[in-house]
């Protein structure tokens, strides 16, 4: 008698029971052992952020903010944040396996491109990408076949215990208890948080009175920090570029229809960026 193959482990758990989703032969489908069953999206994601764990109809970022995001993303004017990312993990000595490395919040997936394009032994590595916005997702999917999107909330994340090596963590929301879960015991968490002069001339124009971004980045709770960084560097975007980043902003909810005018309007505005790139490892037991 031939006993039957062990089901592959997809990493993913049932956003439902909590058991592990295992793929079916066309890999299309994925089911636990409840029956619980999510098919891929035609783009090659998966939805695991079940309807009532929603708080809105469609939560996250919307259409809008994404494609605002997008277009100014592409335009690699935050490039020099992106090679920053790489540099770190490339210098990070995974075992001799392939690393799981997960973009938190991806958003439209542009990090999770720059990682595959950027990190030295690629095909050592498998990239993950989450995000509670569709709308991001659909978009991350559709331009990058090599890595796997889930629809899913960040504060309960539907990945196995201790699945991944290293977690990259821009400018998203995050969950510390389900951070140190997923993670691998000495597991890194990444970070980049907005530094004090972040976008300071496009706030210099919203706000009556511009404050500083406080500068450390928060240690999440179970990790320790090893190094933080700061890097800032001066963009010229020209008006359609402005507007995009502004729009993809949460300024944008501040901006009145006349400063928006008033910024697009301007043949010229330098605009100061300025990221804070934290690397923590996984303390707990
Ligand atoms: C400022 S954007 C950053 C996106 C991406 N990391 C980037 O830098 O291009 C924040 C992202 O977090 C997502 N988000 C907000 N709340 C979330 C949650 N609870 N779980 C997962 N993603 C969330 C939004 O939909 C949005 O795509
Ligand atoms: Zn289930």
């Amino acid at each position: 008698m031939t006993a039957s193959p062990l089901p592959i482990s997809s990493g993913y758990q049932c956003p439902l029971c909590e058991a592990p989703l295992i793929p079916e032969t066309n890999n299309k489908t994925y089911t636990c052992i409840k029956r619980h069953s999510f098919d891929c999206a035609k783009e090659g994601y998966l939805n695991l952020l079940p309807v009532q764990h929603k708080h809105s109809k469609e939560p996250g970022d919307n259409k809008v903010m994404l494609d605002a995001r997008r277009l100014f993303l592409e335009d690699s004017f935050y490039e020099p944040l992106a090679k920053a990312i790489a540099l770190i993990i490339n210098a990070i000595q995974v075992p001799n396996r392939v690393g799981h490395i997960l973009d938190l919040g991806c958003g439209e997936g542009y990090y999770t491109r720059k990682l595959a394009e950027l990190c030295q032994s690629s095909s050592q590595i498998k990239l993950y990408g989450n995000d509670i916005s569709k709308f991001a997702i659909s978009a991350a999917a559709k331009k990058q076949k090599t890595a796997q999107f889930i629809v899913a909330s960040s504060n309960k994340l539907p990945y196995e215990s201790n699945f991944f090596d290293i977690v990259v963590r821009v400018f998203a929301p995050s969950d510390a208890t389900e951070l140190l879960r997923i993670l691998k015991t000495s597991g890194y968490l990444l970070t980049v948080t907005p530094g004090p002069r972040h976008l300071w001339q496009i706030k210099e124009h919203i706000y009556t009175e511009v404050k500083e971004h406080t500068e450390a980045a928060e240690i999440p709770d179970g990790f320790i920090q090893l190094s933080s960084q700061r890097i800032s560097y001066k963009i010229s975007p020209n008006a359609e570029q402005r507007t995009a980043l502004l729009q993809m902003t949460p300024f944008a909810w501040s901006a009145s229809e006349e400063i928006k005018a008033k910024l697009n309007a301007m043949d010229e505005l330098t605009i100061e960026t300025d990221f804070i790139v934290t690397l923590f490892v996984n303390n707990s037991d």
